[in-house]
């Protein structure tokens, strides 16, 4: 039997391909674009929109019997063809706003969506583990283009304290779910293993890559101003909120160790396997 990995060309589905197959799992992998998909040798990648289920035919679920589920907007068509057409098992890629932890979670962008895609799959199948990482270390890779260019970063809230995870560590966490039944019906929080300034943040990425990095403090009102014009409103709201909370409760690792046995990877090690996407090029 095969395990279907969908967001198989993304940051987290691209690592949790490579970790099932070391591990020696047959995997297929689902992309809208399989000619693009740049996958190694001993997958096979097969076309199809989670959003269409007019691309879900039966090929894409033969000799499935789980599957990693990747949020797209629209996944309840994925959900449904996949529980359809017998798959019995999945792993779902979530975000810790869905455990509504905090008040400001209630009712944000995030929440709305990942509770939506977590329902689609607990209403229609027996076996689920649902992955709720916080946020993504990869998001520091907004300031990628000031780094490159030696333009000041400007960010509100410096000494707000998230914990970054490593997009490897939730793969790995996501590939464990897969293989054991050591998690099956449960939700695991996941976060990076250190609580960081946003400035202590910006002098890991600097340190990693042997660089100073100008960085001002701007306002709230600063940032919104500046980022407003590529930024949707709800999602702005959402990362004003969370870096204003965080100011006075720093986020509290939620370590992935409980799932892979390994201490999740730091920060810098996160940007020495990004070292590429900050320096010209
Ligand atoms: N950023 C955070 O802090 C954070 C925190 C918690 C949770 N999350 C969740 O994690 C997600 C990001 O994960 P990631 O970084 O691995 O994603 P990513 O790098 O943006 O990759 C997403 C992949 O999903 C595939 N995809 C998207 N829409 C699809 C569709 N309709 N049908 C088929 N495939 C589709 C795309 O593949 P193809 O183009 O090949 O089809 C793409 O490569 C977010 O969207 C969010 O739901 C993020």
């Amino acid at each position: 039997m095969s395990i279907l990995v969908t967001g198989a060309t993304g940051a987290v589905g691209r690592h949790l391909v490579t970790t099932l197959l070391a591990r020696g799992a047959a995997v297929r992998a689902l992309s809208r674009k399989p000619d693009d998909a740049g996958l190694p040798a001993g997958v096979e990648v097969v076309a199809g929109d989670l959003a269409d289920a007019a691309t879900l035919g039966p090929e894409v679920f033969a000799g499935v019997d789980r599957a990693f589920v990747f949020p797209a907007e629209g996944v309840e068509a994925f959900v449904a063809a996949a529980t359809a057409r017998g798959v019995r098992r999945f792993t779902v890629l979530s975000s810790l706003a869905a455990a509504k932890e905090f008040r400001r979670d209630h009712g944000s962008a995030s929440q709305l969506h990942h509770t939506a895609v977590e329902s689609a799959v607990t209403s229609r199948a027996g076996a689920w583990t649902i992955l709720r990482p916080g946020t993504f270390a990869g998001n520091l890779l907004s300031w990628a283009w000031q780094i490159r260019s030696g333009a000041p970063i400007r960010a509100p809230y410096l000494a707000s304290a998230q914990a970054p995870i490593h997009e490897y560590d939730i793969a790995e966490a996501a590939a464990e779910t897969l293989l054991s039944d050591d998690h099956l019906g449960t939700a695991i929080p996941l976060t990076g293993p250190q609580s960081l300034t946003r400035a202590e943040q910006v002098a890991i990425i600097g340190e990693a890559l042997g660089m100073e990095i100008p960085l001002v403090e701007i306002t709230p009102a600063e940032f919104r101003a500046e980022t407003g014009r590529f930024v949707p409103e709800p999602v702005l709201k959402m990362l004003l909120d969370y870096w204003h909370d965080t100011l006075t409760v720093p986020d509290v690792p939620r370590p992935v160790t409980a799932v892979t046995g390994r201490p999740g990877r730091t920060l810098a090690q996160w940007v020495a396997d990004h070292r590429a996407d900050f320096t010209a090029g």
